[in-house]
């Protein structure tokens, strides 16, 4: 048995992308480790979106020279997007590097795998094609006990927003077929899966090259699969995100009452120095329109601070942005400079001080939204799909301390409860299971609660956790 390690940098796409590669590996004697030490193949699935993250994967790779000279045999491959990237340039900046892969070449990483392994080859493969890779899906599917997972329905964007590395890197919006994707679907939820996450760069403009039908089409679709209890999509554009989609939220009883949004900036003219081609005002009326059809609905959004050019009055759009739609959360970046991208041969670039200081600015004042909105859960009941333990840091020095099971809310807020419930008699909390919990105490990143009621469901372990450390 060979052990693979893998080290996934990046956005949910890659999250989906190691699986993949997990899975064309499996038939060349590969299993997942969760040990670098023992590893024979190490890949680093990496991600070029700001410099921070390359960084990120050349330390790694930087780290894994040591490794190599204590363990000869053992084989380093990069991918994701900064290998797309880079290319040939990473073997020569890394000579511990085998091998060299783009996002397109998966499909074929078991043979690139093999060639290095039999014939000691070093060797790139970025051949970028706008056809979808696709893999057999009939093989390597490892059930891992994971109840939610991501499927990606469409690779690359055509949107060329001027700060982005992701068509260069990811290359032309390509489909998958609906019917590959369905079936994948349908595999994943008889391994046990009950939410899946549906991944794109632009979700709404899925099948429309192709001439597949819409995305709300997929999306009833995956509705109607029989075990399927959740369904989650990202990313909306906010300039595609039409009537049609907003109105399945209403519809598609599978569909979470959560969307993720993002914006970027509150201010017209950053948005169009960011090629966004939509306005503040448009945003505005799409989240009138979102919270008119499911008023329960979350929203989360992205933000990029420091754009160049961003005049102090840009800034405090954004920030009065933040007031007029109050986000149940946010992420937000300080701008990079990717070189093959436009914006980085714009001028009135803002320096790395005021970039921090607007990214704390826009994050304090986010704070308190973020936290009332998971306020106003407090007091009412909540459908959780268990993930499994919560991993909140510090748990494990808190003496009186129990284990807490973890999940997630429809609107994607996280939920940390303990078992009470009767356990000799009724069912008992595992992952997997909707656990009704009336929420008690809302903090700034997860809220917590009492159980309520348990699903029944056939093969349940019964009383097998109710003395869970
Ligand atoms: N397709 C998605 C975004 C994918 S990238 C969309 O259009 O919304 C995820 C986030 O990274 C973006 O929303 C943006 O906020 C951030 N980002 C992208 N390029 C960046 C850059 N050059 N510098 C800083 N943040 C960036
Ligand atoms: Fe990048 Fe814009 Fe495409 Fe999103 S839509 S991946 S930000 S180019
Ligand atoms: Fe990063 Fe590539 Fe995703 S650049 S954000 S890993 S598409």
């Amino acid at each position: 048995m060979r052990r693979l390690y893998i080290n996934t940098i990046g956005c949910q796409m890659n999250v989906y992308d190691s699986d993949q590669i997990e899975r064309v590996l499996a038939p060349g004697g590969y299993t997942r480790t969760a040990q670098l030490d023992e590893a024979d193949l190490v890949v680093v699935n990496t991600c070029a979106i700001r410099a921070k993250a390359e960084q990120k994967a050349f330390s790694f790779v930087g780290r894994l020279a040591k490794l190599k000279k204590r363990r000869p045999g053992l084989i380093v491959a990069v991918g994701g997007c900064v290998a797309q990237q880079e290319g040939e340039k990473i073997l020569s900046r890394a000579p511990q590097v085998d091998l060299v892969f783009g996002p397109k070449a998966i499909p074929r990483l078991g043979r690139l795998v093999e060639r290095v392994r039999l014939q000691g080859m070093r060797l790139v493969d970025i051949e970028a094609s706008d056809a979808v890779a696709e893999l057999d899906l009939t093989s390597g599917f490892r059930d891992d006990g994971q109840v939610s997972r991501f499927v990606t329905i469409m690779q690359g964007c055509d949107n060329f927003c001027t700060y982005c590395v992701v068509p260069y890197v990811r290359g032309r919006e390509a489909s998958r077929h609906p019917d590959r994707i369905l079936e994948e679907i349908r595999l994943l939820v008889a391994g046990g899966v009950r939410e899946v996450t549906l991944l794109g760069q632009n979700v709404n403009s899925y099948g429309l090259k192709e001439q597949w039908g819409s995305f709300v089409a997929l999306l009833a679709q995956v509705d109607r699969i029989d075990g399927l209890d959740r369904i989650r999509f990202t990313t909306s554009h906010p300039k595609d995100l039409s009537d049609h989609l907003i109105d399945a939220f209403g519809r598609l009883d599978k569909l979470c009452a959560h969307i993720h949004l993002p914006v970027q900036s509150g201010s017209d003219r950053v948005l169009k120095r960011m090629n966004r081609r939509y306005t503040r005002e448009v945003y505005l009326e799409r989240i009138a329109r979102l919270r008119q059809v499911r008023p329960d609905m979350a929203i989360t959004s992205d933000f990029i601070v420091g754009f160049p050019g961003e005049s102090d009055t840009d800034f405090e759009q954004t920030l009065s942005l933040l007031d007029e739609v109050a986000f149940d959360g946010i992420f937000a970046f300080m701008y990079s400079d990717r070189s093959v991208a436009p914006a980085a041969g714009f001028d009135a670039k803002i320096d790395d001080a005021q970039k921090k200081a607007r990214l704390q600015a826009l994050l304090q004042h986010q704070e308190a939204f973020t936290l009332a909105a998971n306020q106003a859960l407090v007091g009412r009941m909540q459908e959780i799909l268990v993930e499994g333990f919560s991993t909140r840091p510090g748990l494990a020095e808190e003496p009186s301390a129990r284990r807490q099971w973890s999940g997630r809310t429809p609107g994607n807020k996280i939920v940390n409860f303990d078992q009470e419930l009767d356990c000799t008699g009724g069912e008992t909390v595992r992952p997997g299971l909707m656990v009704g919990v009336r929420i008690e105490k809302a903090f700034s990143h997860s809220l917590w609660g009492r159980p309520v009621w348990v699903e029944e469901k056939p093969g349940g372990i019964k009383g097998e956790t109710c003395h869970a450390a």
